[in-house]
């Protein structure tokens, strides 16, 4: 018998699955009864933990909502320039920090965006990229009828000079100071020193009519409840001290590993993020997300109340994107919070647990592009991809994360080695992080 005990190491300990289980119903009837019997052994009941839980997002769901009733932006919006002279105020960090997401304001200057918008246009069509394209690899984002609205490009010269900007650098080194990157003798992260995470372009061209995108998201499936690392990563939701669980908590969630699928992200991101290439209204079709990083909480807890069925995880299941939906989630649902007006060359950012979006439009006005670039730390499990996001940049390969499509192999004007810079070379694992110098 477990002795009972509110100390994590004299609970009962839970079934883990480092690869994707084979059983999955059986894997997810075992793995919540095993969450049920140790939550129980701590002395609380799932009932009780999840009351907690759920008031709290029920009080900042209100706020938003009454924020929202007043007027107010409920997305904070930072200045790049107070980023730049370390001069954030400490009212502007904690909002940061409370709704999980940002809008950098002149990340880049406006002409700056708008070449390379254009660059990224030029490049694709001087290797004749849609004479060539062959349909979507995946059906994570619709298209818009013969052309792609997500480009499966990687290796402009536009997305390399932004990745490795000493602009990008600034910005992401800021976001990933929100979070707590050292805690029990581990330095999980190193927040001065980004994996450049190569990721796609959007182009949604003016008049488009889109169905955007369901509220998801994207930091795993299954595996935040079955492999050990995150088990740990989310020890307080499950060992009955849940008021202690901090979002910004990098512990654990650097080195394990991911169940693979085509919306994986091998990365651990501290933000997910994207550059805006174009203006956009915020009535245009644009990112949403429920402005709550302590919603994980609510999401990790909910299929473990009696009323979802035993081998049901509230739809989450390998190789789709974690869905959120009314049944399931619609306390939540009520925050979800549209980008205020957008101008080329800021840039958007979310907590990579957060719950996000993409909002219907019909006839678009103007365009909607965007560079996806995150903000991916240095750590062992961002050095462990690295590797392959090397290989793939030499090659002009589609990264491992994405469908194999690989436009680039044979395109001449592709970013080559040497136009990186000691950023581009630190963040490819090219060259160490210090002493600097190969
Ligand atoms: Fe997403």
């Amino acid at each position: 018998m477990p002795v009972q005990s509110p100390e994590a190491g004299a609970l009962p300990a839970l079934p883990h699955w480092e690869q994707t289980p084979e059983d999955l119903p059986s894997a997810i009837r075992q793995v919540k009864t095993a969450l049920r019997a140790r939550i129980a052994a701590s002395g609380r009941t799932v009932e009780d933990i999840f009351a907690v839980v759920e008031r709290r997002i029920e009080a900042e769901v209100s706020e938003i909502e009454a924020a929202r009733e007043r007027g107010e932006t409920i997305w904070p919006v930072i200045q790049y320039a107070d980023i730049a002279a370390a001069a954030v105020s400490d009212d502007a960090r904690a909002l940061l920090r409370r709704r999980g997401c940002v809008v950098v304001r002149g990340h880049f200057k406006r002409e700056q965006a708008l070449a390379w918008d254009q660059g990224i246009v030029d490049y694709v069509e001087g290797n004749r990229f849609f004479e060539n394209y062959r349909g979507p690899g995946d059906d994570f984002f619709g298209s818009v009828g013969s052309r792609p609205e997500i480009y499966p490009i990687y290796w402009s010269p536009a997305q390399m000079q932004a990745r490795q900007s000493d602009r990008m650098a600034r910005v992401q080194a800021f976001l990933n100071s929100q979070w707590k990157h050292e805690s029990q003798g581990v330095r999980w992260f190193d927040p001065g020193r980004d994996s450049l995470y190569p990721d796609r372009i959007r182009r949604r061209p003016p008049a488009t009519d889109s169905g955007g995108l369901g509220a998801h998201l994207d930091p795993g499936t299954l595996d935040l409840w079955m492999t050990r690392d995150y088990q740990r990563a989310f020890r307080h939701l499950f060992d009955g001290t849940v008021e202690q669980h901090d979002p910004w908590d990098a512990a654990h969630r650097t080195a394990g590993p991911q169940y693979p699928g085509t919306t994986m992200c091998s990365a651990f991101r501290t933000f997910q993020g994207w550059t805006a290439l174009s203006d956009m209204g915020h009535d245009q079709g644009v990112l949403h997300t429920i402005p709550i990083p302590g919603a994980m909480a609510y999401l990790m807890l909910r299929p473990l109340l009696a009323d979802v069925p035993d081998d049901d995880m509230c739809g989450v299941t390998v190789g789709q994107a974690f869905p959120v939906s009314r049944r399931w989630h619609s306390l939540l649902l009520r925050a979800l919070t549209g980008l205020p007006d957008i101008q080329a060359g800021d840039s958007v950012w979310w907590h990579c647990d957060m719950i996000h979006s993409v909002a219907p439009v019909t006839n678009q006005r103007g365009w909607g592009n965007v560079m996806y670039i995150p903000a991916a730390p240095w750590c062992p499990r961002n050095e462990r991809y690295a590797a392959s996001v090397r290989e793939a940049f030499r090659t002009g390969s589609s990264p491992d994360d994405f469908p194999a499509e690989h436009y680039e192999r044979t395109w001449p004007d592709r970013f080559h080695p040497s136009d990186l810079n000691d950023a581009g070379r630190r963040g490819l694992g090219l060259l160490p992080a210090s002493p600097p110098g190969q």
